[in-house]
C-alpha cells in the first residue's frame, strides 16, 4: 500500500494486536481491580491503542489524555513538546501511562518526570511497540505489546505525516 511517497506492508494483523491487547488488559485489570487506576492516553498516536485497552479494563478507572510531540515525518525532532496538558489532580494516584511506540524513549523519559513531579501513588507504563534498537533514554516499562525492528511502521493509530492512523492493521516501510 502507498501512503504519500513510500510503500507500506502488513506487519502485524489487527486479529493479532487485539489478542496481544486483551491479554495485557486482563493483566492491569489483576493488578489494578481496587484502585480505579488513572489512564493517561498519549496523544495522537495512542488513542486507538488507548481506547482497545480501556475496554479491555474490566474494572472501574478514568482516562485523561496528554498530547506531546516529537516527530516529524519518519524521524524524531529531537524537541519534546507538551501541546495539551492533563486537568487532573495526580497526587496519591495510580497511574497507567498508555503510549503507541516507544522509539527513542525521548516522549515517555520526559513525561515521566512531569508525571513524578506530580507525586502520584504509583506510575505503570504501557506501550503498544517497543524499538529497543532505537532507545536513547532509560525508560520503564512494564507492558510491551510487541517488540519491534528500528523501522518506520504506521496504522493503529499511528501516522505517516497525517495519514494512515485509521488503518487497522500495523503497517512496516517496504524496503525500496
Ligand atoms: P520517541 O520520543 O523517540 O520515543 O518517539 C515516540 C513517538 O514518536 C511516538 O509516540 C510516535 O508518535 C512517534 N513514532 C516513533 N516511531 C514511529 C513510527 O515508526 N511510526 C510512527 N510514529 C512513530
Amino acid at each position: 500500500m502507498q501512503i504519500h511517497d513510500l510503500e507500506f506492508k502488513i506487519f502485524l494483523s489487527a486479529a493479532q494486536i487485539q489478542d496481544r491487547v486483551q491479554s495485557i488488559g486482563a493483566a492491569l485489570t489483576t493488578q489494578y481491580e481496587d484502585k480505579n487506576p488513572l489512564f493517561i492516553s498519549i496523544l495522537s498516536g495512542a488513542f486507538v491503542f488507548a481506547s482497545d485497552l480501556i475496554r479491555s479494563f474490566n474494572a472501574p478507572c478514568e482516562v485523561g489524555f496528554v498530547k506531546l510531540s516529537s516527530y516529524k515525518g519518519t524521524r524524531s525532532s529531537g524537541d519534546v513538546q507538551t501541546v495539551m496538558g492533563l486537568e487532573k489532580d495526580l497526587e496519591g494516584r495510580h497511574l497507567i501511562v498508555v503510549e503507541d511506540i516507544v522509539d527513542t524513549g525521548r516522549t515517555l523519559h520526559f513525561f515521566l518526570e512531569h508525571l513524578r513531579s506530580q507525586n502520584p501513588a504509583s506510575v505503570c507504563t504501557v506501550a503498544l511497540l517497543c524499538k529497543p534498537d532505537a532507545l536513547q533514554f532509560e525508560v520503564p516499562i512494564d507492558y510491551i505489546g510487541f517488540e519491534i525492528p528500528d523501522e518506520f511502521v504506521v496504522g493503529y493509530g499511528l501516522d505517516y505525516d497525517g495519514l494512515g492512523r485509521n488503518l487497522p492493521d500495523l503497517l512496516v516501510k517496504s524496503e525500496e
